[in-house]
């Protein structure tokens, strides 16, 4: 199949939904690429090096039209390049079907089958073709550049000859994929970087990341954010209220401050409000992720950046990724090279629109002359929902009986193996000689602290204990040493042999658990 890609129209797009790379892997699949001349430019790749790949560079948008079977691309297509979907054809694109109905009937009236990049699934095997991920990565690392350029101070801290410098504080908002990558950009600045999320459990990659994660004093249970397909839930009034005076309380002392905070589908929550912009210090930085849902900071302006009378910086830019096309370009073509490697499963250059799927259906949003969109729950988040239902309450006498039964059948165990175990040691006294009683007595005594030993460690620890436990058995140097003293010329060769090899053994034990221990412990 011919898959072909224009030139982005949107003004001040400069990314590209094809590059050289994904021309090649397009080829390795069976298909042939088709781009109009100068598609790349603004994103750094010239048509030469798309020749160069094997792709077809054409003159203008018509020809790509006309040319391709599947048309590739950023941006949502206008009306224009929506009527001009012929039956046969798909298009993968960004699309938001939620907030453009218009253009998904349009689309589905002319028979054509589109594929929305926005829509893929957040499920573990379409990691490679979720885009928006890859765009929210590019835009959380490019938040913290911007950040920077506008922040007239370091973010790490010096100690210079002319005095110290304290580090610069980040407070990060919401860490989905944006969230993680400022953390990430930011804490390699050297920034002290501070970060929350309404999800509790993204506190421990957060805080693994070098970055502190801002609790608050609120009862979690109320606030189960992992929701629906890796995207949070809605917050309570009172976990909102919670969250505002916490983020009141820091604001005199942050820096620079970056919200991605965003539940798909809905207006991005206002959680940085006028008095918390009017509470930081001049030159303090705001850069608002989630502009394009309305923003997260009260006072953000869509595709602007200006300086409040507080000397606060809010930049509120929609086209972060667009601001590094060239990366995003070829993050984007790799996740369309994905999906097509999906839409391809002989590699034979053959598309096949399996609809049960779950990747290929959750993104069709037309196809066939209908409107595929909204998609069922993928079957395997249905699965995990499943899971997580919650178990009957019991009541208490429910409980009661439940708690006898094991208590019954705990003792019936219990004293059996009482029992059996008088019964075996009333026989072996009867019969077996008395020395061995005492031998016996020495064994199961070893044994318990043996098992108490082993079994108390944690499992990651195994190891080292038995390194040490090595060089505690080499008690073999006592014995060696109790013969040196010894007349013979054998015994006293065979016992300094001894005390040599044990040497190295105990030593060994030592060294070897220090250096195992020593990788647990943070430097
Ligand atoms: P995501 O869904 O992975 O992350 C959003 C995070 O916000 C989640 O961890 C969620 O738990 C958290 N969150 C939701 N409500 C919250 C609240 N009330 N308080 C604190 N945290 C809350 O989304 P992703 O992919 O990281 O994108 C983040 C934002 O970045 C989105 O608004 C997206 O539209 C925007 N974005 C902006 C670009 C730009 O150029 N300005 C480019 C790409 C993405």
């Amino acid at each position: 199949m011919k898959i072909g890609a224009a030139g982005e129209r949107f003004p001040g797009e400069a990314r590209v939904a094809m590059t050289p790379a994904s021309v090649k892997d397009l080829a390795r699949l069976g298909h042939e690429a088709v781009i109009e001349s100068g598609a790349g430019a603004a994103a750094g790749y010239r048509d030469d090096d798309y020749a160069a790949a094997g792709a077809t560079v054409v003159a203008d948008e018509a020809a790509v039209q006309a040319a391709a079977d599947v048309l590739v691309r950023v941006r949502p297509p206008e009306s224009s390049e929506i009527a001009a979907l012929r039956p046969e054809q798909t298009l993968i694109s960004f699309f938001y079907p939620g907030q453009n109905e218009a253009a998904l009937k349009q689309a589905a009236a002319t028979g054509a089958t589109v594929i929305a990049m926005d829509m893929v699934p957040r499920i573990s095997r379409a990691q490679k073709m979720d885009a928006l991920s890859s765009m929210a990565n590019l835009a959380g690392y490019r938040s913290v550049i911007e950040a920077a350029n506008n922040f007239g101070r370091f973010f790490t801290g010096q100690v210079t000859a002319a005095g110290r410098i304290p580090p610069a504080r980040v407070l990060v908002v919401g860490a989905g994929v944006a969230g993680l990558a400022a953390i990430g950009a930011s804490v390699s600045l050297g920034a002290v970087t501070l970060a929350f999320d309404v999800r509790p459990e993204v506190a421990e990659q957060i805080e693994s990341m070098g970055a502190e994660f801002v609790f608050l004093d609120f009862d979690s249970e109320a606030q189960d954010g992992a929701a629906t397909g890796g995207y949070a839930a809605p917050s309570s009034p009172e976990f909102l209220a919670a969250q505002l005076r916490k983020f009141r309380e820091l604001a005199p002392s942050i820096d620079i401050v970056i919200t991605t905070a965003l539940i798909p589908g809905r207006p991005a929550p206002k959680l940085w409000t006028r008095d918390m912009v009017e509470m930081m210090k001049p030159g303090s930085v705001i850069v608002d992720l989630a502009a394009e849902r309305g923003g997260n900071c009260e006072l953000t302006i869509p595709d602007e950046k200006f300086v409040t009378e507080g000397g606060v910086t809010i930049i509120g830019y929609t086209d972060f990724p667009s601001r590094m096309a060239q990366q995003a370009s070829s993050l984007y073509a790799a996740n369309i090279a994905h999906m097509i490697a999906d839409l391809t499963p002989g590699k034979d250059g053959v598309l096949v629109q399996d609809m049960e799927d779950d990747v290929i259906r959750g993104a069709t949003v037309t196809h066939a002359g209908e409107v595929t969109w909204p998609p069922p729950p993928p079957k395997v988040q249905a699965i995990a929902v499943q899971k997580r239902e919650k178990p009957k309450e019991l009541t208490r006498e429910e409980k009661i009986a439940l708690e006898k039964a094991a208590f019954r059948k705990q003792t019936v165990t219990q004293v059996a193996t009482l029992a059996i175990g008088g019964i075996l040691i009333l026989l072996a006294g009867y019969f077996a000689p008395a020395s061995l009683m005492t031998h016996l007595t020495v064994f199961v005594l070893a044994c318990f602290i043996g098992f108490q030993v082993i079994w108390g460690v944690a499992h990651a620890l195994h190891t080292p204990l038995m390194a040490i436990t090595n060089g505690i058995s080499s008690i073999i140097i006592i014995g060696a040493l109790l013969q040196i003293g010894s007349a013979g010329w054998l015994v006293l060769v065979l016992a300094a042999v001894a005390v040599a090899l044990a040497g190295v053994n105990i030593f060994g034990g030592f060294l070897v658990t220090r250096r195992m221990l020593a990788m647990f412990q943070k430097s």
